[in-house]
């Protein structure tokens, strides 16, 4: 039992798994229940909306994936959002959960549906 419990510690000690973008996109079309679609997430990457406090994805992340983006109101340094660019993106579910959540909300006013992270991850990766 002790030993158990020491692995179990140890276990969630451990940092987080780091994946691969396509099993990160795998899990997100199996949340969606449906494959994903490049185009439409590169309309949602390029639309723009009203009502949010910044009009569009690429407001902050730019026009080419590839390229580092600026914050629209701190004006930080935004790395690559493309894996491509920047192998750190899409590897770890916890960040991409949180500023998929955080920046849906900001664009949108509300959160991304499953099926709008699926198509969104499946355009920025594929660029
Ligand atoms: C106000 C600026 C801003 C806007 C607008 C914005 N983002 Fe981001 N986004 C960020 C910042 C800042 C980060 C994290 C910075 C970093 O990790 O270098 C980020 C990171 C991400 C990541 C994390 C990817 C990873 O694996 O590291 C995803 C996914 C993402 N944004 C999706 C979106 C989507 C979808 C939209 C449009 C609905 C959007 N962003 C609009 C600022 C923005």
């Amino acid at each position: 039992m002790k030993t158990l419990v020491a692995a179990l510690l140890m276990g969630i000690a451990l940092p987080a798994y780091a994946d691969t973008p396509a099993q990160i996109l795998d899990r997100l079309q199996t949340e969606a229940g449906t494959t994903a679609s490049r185009e439409r997430g590169k309309q949602l990457y390029h639309g723009k909306f009203r009502g949010g406090k910044t009009e569009s994805c690429a407001t902050c992340h730019t026009v080419n994936p590839q390229e580092a983006g600026r914050h629209a109101r701190t004006n930080k340094t935004i790395e690559p959002l493309a894996p491509s660019a920047n192998r750190e993106r899409f590897t770890d579910p916890e960040k991409v959960e949180k500023w998929f959540k955080r920046n849906c909300n900001d664009v949108l006013s509300r959160s991304c549906t499953a099926r709008e992270k699926a198509d969104f991850a499946a355009y920025v990766i594929a660029q």
